[in-house]
């Protein structure tokens, strides 16, 4: 969600933050803006909508050796020019960037800040004031940025400009991701690597409630209470190619080519040299310990959980749950007596997640992080991590992590099946082959579905998808997909469940989008087609090979039962992606969105 850099060394920075965050704008955010230090004093350009909106109002003229950027995701405040970063102090002297949430900022403003007329609507301008009014009583700007992240309750990643003092950045986080980079009499601050891999690949990790004095040459970390913190460097396994989009028009049609390489990747990866499937010993303790899995997870994660939950039981047989991270917090179930909870996470960052991965490792359970992100929140504070390996995916809807997750899941289901002494009775390795091989099938087919899209949902207001057992849960990833970016508002529906109240809202030409793969439902959900289209729906259904019939739109090659997710959601994307298209809509940007959601 949102972001943030920042530059100190002996080039000019303003070119580096406005770089840095067009790399950061897959993130999503509605406002940016930039500081630049010079000898002349701070120079702010602010505004609302993209970066190449900002830029066309950066005067030319103006640079410096120092600067701070900033993409805002409005959460206190309408997206507007006067809410967006960098936020100035009543003297103009401290200028900040936040990423975040202060939950006290009202509270403060009454404690605190009763005499200061306040500019913006943000809970951020809470802390540049905070920070002035505590220099004004005399404290050193360090003691008066450590004083007010004392009192800071939330989320937030800060870098902080003094206009008047030494030639520093300061930098702080908790809950929201920073990262400092390191170069030779430069270094930078960034949400995430790749916004400054155009200056570097070496990075320090920040911890929750760190302090980092950043200049030119130097990088010092401290706790709040002023202890200094030695920290190794990391690089960045990041190629550049990965992060551009090539010859593609949208990063999100990259992602959906992709997908058979990651599932080719991901065998590889974790494949041992006998060309067995394998995962780390500690890691299958833990499942193999458990009496119930707790999957926990947010959006296209949370729709590959459940498809993960069917897979863990049917191969593993260990019962599994699946839930929403924000419910879980107040609404948590009666726990197993051995529970291991398992964080399904694209990004790694995802704070809803986040928020119960602290609390089950407060009450001391077992948890293992998914991610895509080595090195992220999740990853780090989790008790074991499995790699997705999908490549950075920059488009804001999920495409190739969510093929990704499920292919990981079913190693991980496979590989704890034998370990227990189960028989898998397919070999995995060679079922993952062929649906990669299907996934291939699919993407060269977009003329197809470019054409079924224009068919079926030119026009429409609403769209349903339909589908049983496994095929249910893919409905609810593809009608995810479809909402996010072409905004026709769509559902995904058990196919028996239309009947009990949905099907009021079924006219003549609504469109209904049905999954067909399954062999033991696939006469039902056939069913459930003809009790729409006798009320004058248009069905399309996608079928599997073996199962198709003459109505069906699309038939997808056969793979095994179990997963066939990989391959009928790559036509829901790609409807999804055709549908925006025709709309004029913003694929990889979708209105309101964030690629990581940092806030609760
Ligand atoms: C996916 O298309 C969405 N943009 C969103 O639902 C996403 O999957 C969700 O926010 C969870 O993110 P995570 O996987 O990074 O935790
Ligand atoms: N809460 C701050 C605001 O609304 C920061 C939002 C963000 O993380 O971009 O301005």
């Amino acid at each position: 969600m949102c972001g943030i850099v920042g530059y100190i060394g002996n080039h000019n920075s303003k070119e580096i933050l406005l770089k840095g965050l067009e790399k950061l704008e897959y993130r999503g955010y509605d406002s940016a803006g930039i500081a630049v230090k010079n000898e002349s004093g701070v120079h702010i350009f602010k505004e609302k909508g993209r970066i190449a909106d900002l830029r066309s109002i950066v005067d030319e003229n103006v640079d410096g050796h120092i600067g701070i950027g900033h993409t805002r995701w409005a959460t206190h405040g309408v997206p507007s020019k006067l809410n967006s970063h960098p936020h100035q102090s009543t003297s103009g002297r401290f200028i900040l960037v936040h990423n975040g949430v202060i939950e006290n900022y009202e509270l403060l403003k009454r404690d605190y800040l009763t005499d200061v007329s306040f500019i913006s609507e943000t809970d951020t301008e809470v802390i540049v004031q905070l920070i002035e009014k505590f220099v004004g009583e005399g404290l050193e700007v360090l003691e008066a940025f450590r004083k007010t992240l004392s009192l800071l309750h939330g989320s937030y990643a800060l870098a902080l400009l003094d206009a008047k003092g030494d030639d520093t950045i300061y930098v702080a986080k908790n809950k929201s991701p920073l990262l400092v980079g390191l170069g030779q009499d430069f270094n930078v601050v960034a949400s995430d690597a790749m916004a400054m891999l155009q200056v570097t690949d070496e990075y320090l990790e920040l911890m929750d409630k760190e302090i980092v004095i950043v200049t030119k040459n130097e990088v010092a970390i401290q706790k709040l209470n002023g202890e200094a913190v030695q920290r190794n460097s990391f690089k960045a396994k990041l190629d550049a190619s990965d992060i551009e989009k090539g010859t593609y028009p949208f990063y999100m049609l990259k992602e959906i080519d992709e997908q058979p390489l990651v599932i080719r990747k991901i065998i590889q990866t974790y494949q041992n040299e006998q060309g067995n499937l394998t995962i780390d010993k500690n890691i299958l303790d833990a499942v193999n310990l458990a009496d119930r899995i707790y999957i926990i997870a947010a959006g296209t994660s949370y729709n590959a959980g459940l498809v993960g939950k069917q897979l863990l039981e049917s191969v593993a047989k260990i019962p599994v749950e699946v839930h929403i991270a924000s419910e879980f917090g107040y609404n948590m179930p009666l726990l197993s007596a051995k529970p291991l909870f398992v964080f399904i996470s694209q990004s790694g960052e995802t704070a809803d997640s986040r928020g119960v991965l602290v609390h089950v490792k407060e009450l001391g359970y077992p948890t293992l992080t998914l991610t895509n992100v080595p090195g992220s929140t999740l990853s780090r504070e989790a008790d074991y991590t499995l790699l997705l390996h999908a490549g950075p995916e920059i488009a804001v809807a999920s495409t190739k992590a969510y093929t990704a997750q499920i292919a990981v899941i079913a190693i991980l289901a496979e590989v704890a099946a034998k370990r227990k002494g189960i028989e898998v009775n397919f070999d995995l390795i060679h079922e993952l082959g062929i649906a990669a091989n299907a996934m291939e099938v699919l993407c060269d087919s977009k003329e197809i579905i470019e054409i079924m899209a224009r068919e079926f949902l030119t026009g429409t207001p609403n769209c349903f998808f339909i589908g049983r057992g496994v095929d249910y849960y893919v409905c609810l990833e593809g009608s995810l997909k479809l909402k996010e970016i072409s905004y026709i508002q769509a559902e995904g529906f058990a196919g028996g469940e239309l009947k009990h109240g949905t099907i009021a809202l079924i006219e003549k030409g609504t469109p209904i989008v049905a999954l067909a793969t399954q062999k033991s439902v696939n006469l039902s959900i056939r069913g459930n087609v003809k009790e729409v289209v006798s009320r004058g729906a248009n069905p399309c259904i996608i079928s599997m090979k073996g199962l198709n019939m003459d109505e069906d739109s699309l038939v997808i090659p056969e793979v095994h039962e179990l997963l066939t997710p990989l391959v009928s959601v790559v036509p829901l994307q790609l409807l999804a992606y055709y549908a925006a298209i025709q709309r004029g809509c913003d694929v990889d940007k979708p209105r309101n969105l964030a690629k990581s959601v940092t806030v609760e």
